[in-house]
């Protein structure tokens, strides 16, 4: 047990490791078949799972985001809620208050520490001179180690902090959600890296991914739920920037898909060898890639159309191009335009040129929500469990 605290008095951390021995023998054995009880979830990961995060840092997201759900902007890069937040909702959670958001948060029931734009790997360009979040993966990390300690002083206070923040026992008990790769492979192919460059980089970025794991399991997480990473090269902002790039029978950008697979494939491997490192942890891999991917192989089989086209955006092929995103004014041949939805987000998947509909993530949360597309095959409802037996 990687508990430094044993011999020190006691601080909150250090009643947090010795719970954990606690607890760790009630998990273990598993008792078989009976639905977790998740009091909590702790998220790490981009925009594909950032409820406001990046958002509170530097802008609000404008209008129409967050118009399908929400009616308003909701820090969210959608027009309504994320794969987290429906995973949220399956426990009889709300929704994952962002991490970074000081305004109107509960940490009750978890906390958010992805950001979009996030890598994993330290960004080599940073918001707002440059493209990627500072709250790459080890940054989440620092803020979840202090959330841990602060937290629970802050608890202590009383008065109206002691109903917003999360037990300590509830730490080891919660589920750990992580979604994150796609900026790293997009921060190779927008820099000056070849193809062969940023595959090549792949190993680096899930060694750094597992360690993350490593270190965020030595703090007392145990139950892991870690999304693969989807086809990049099916995204208009993919699709529009590099239109030479030879396209497979559903209309998307092979070899982009390629390295996402190469990363799908490494992150796998990784993931059999934290099993081993990290024997009392129940950890689930899910191939989200393969889910998003059927939406553009057979979108009218699951009800979606014009799955490569962005719902709000301009111009081209794609409904994206450098004029101007979603929510953006502007001025096209002396007029104003206003970057606004399509007329119905609701059978689209693409919401903005680089992130998902709520349609979507809603058909991609059903899907992966059933254990079909998880390894081990467990439901996530099952997640606490290391395999079904
Ligand atoms: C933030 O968003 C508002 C509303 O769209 C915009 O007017 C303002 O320029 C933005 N600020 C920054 C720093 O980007
Ligand atoms: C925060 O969430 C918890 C759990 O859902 C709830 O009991 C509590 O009342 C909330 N606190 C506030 C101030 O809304
Ligand atoms: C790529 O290289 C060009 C020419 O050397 C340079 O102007 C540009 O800033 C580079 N872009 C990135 C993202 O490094
Ligand atoms: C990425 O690297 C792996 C391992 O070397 C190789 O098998 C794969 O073909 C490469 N993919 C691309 C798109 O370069
Ligand atoms: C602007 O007007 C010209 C001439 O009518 C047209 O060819 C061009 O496509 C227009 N540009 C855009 C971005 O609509
Ligand atoms: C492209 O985006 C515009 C918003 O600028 C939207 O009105 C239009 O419906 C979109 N086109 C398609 C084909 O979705």
């Amino acid at each position: 047990m990687d508990c430094p605290t044993m011999t020190m008095s006691v601080s909150p951390l250090s009643c947090f490791c010795m719970f954990l021995l606690c607890y760790a023998t009630v998990l273990n054995p598993v008792s078989a078949m009976q639905s977790c009880d998740f009091p909590a979830i702790f998220n790490f990961g981009d925009s594909n799972s950032d409820t406001g995060g990046l958002a509170a840092a530097f802008n609000w997201t404008n209008p129409p985001y967050g118009e399908t759900f929400f009616h308003m902007p909701a820090g969210r890069f959608s027009d309504g809620r994320l794969i987290i937040d429906f995973i949220a909702t399956s426990f009889g959670l709300p929704f994952l208050s962002a991490y970074l958001n000081s305004l109107g948060t509960n940490f009750t029931n978890g906390a958010n520490f992805a950001t979009s734009a996030s890598t994993t790997t330290p960004p080599r360009s940073i918001i707002p001179v440059g493209e990627f979040s500072p709250f790459y993966l080890d940054a989440q990390y620092w803020q979840f180690t202090q959330f841990i300690y602060r937290s629970q002083i802050i608890k202590k206070t009383g008065g109206i902090y002691k109903n917003l923040m999360p037990e300590l026992e509830d730490f080891p008990k919660a589920l750990y959600t992580f979604d994150i790769g796609q900026n790293d492979l997009a921060q190779g192919f927008f820099g000056n890296m070849s193809i062969e460059e940023v595959n090549a980089s792949v190993p680096d970025i899930v060694n750094r991914f597992s360690t993350n794991i490593k270190n965020i399991y030595k703090l007392g997480a145990r139950m892991f739920w870690i999304h693969n990473t989807g086809p990049i090269g099916c995204l208009p902002y993919i699709l529009a920037t590099f239109p030479a790039a030879q396209m497979d029978s559903a209309g998307c950008a092979r070899a982009y898909n390629e390295v996402a697979q190469y990363f799908n494939y490494m992150l796998k491997e990784a993931i059999v060898q934290l099993r081993k490192d990290l024997p009392l942890a129940p950890i689930t891999y899910v191939d989200v890639y393969s889910v998003k991917y059927s939406l553009y192989t057979e979108p009218h089989k699951y009800g979606f159309e014009h799955p490569l086209v962005a719902c709000c955006g301009y111009g081209g092929k794609y409904n994206f191009s450098s004029v101007g995103v979603c929510g953006d004014t502007v001025t096209v041949n002396g007029s104003q335009i206003f970057i606004g939805s399509c007329e119905r987000p609701s059978v689209r998947v693409n919401w903005d040129g680089v992130h998902y509909t709520e349609a979507a993530a809603k058909f991609v949360f059903d899907k992966i929500s059933t254990g079909e597309f998880s390894d081990p095959p467990v439901p996530l409802r099952m997640a606490c469990h290391s395999k079904l037996d």
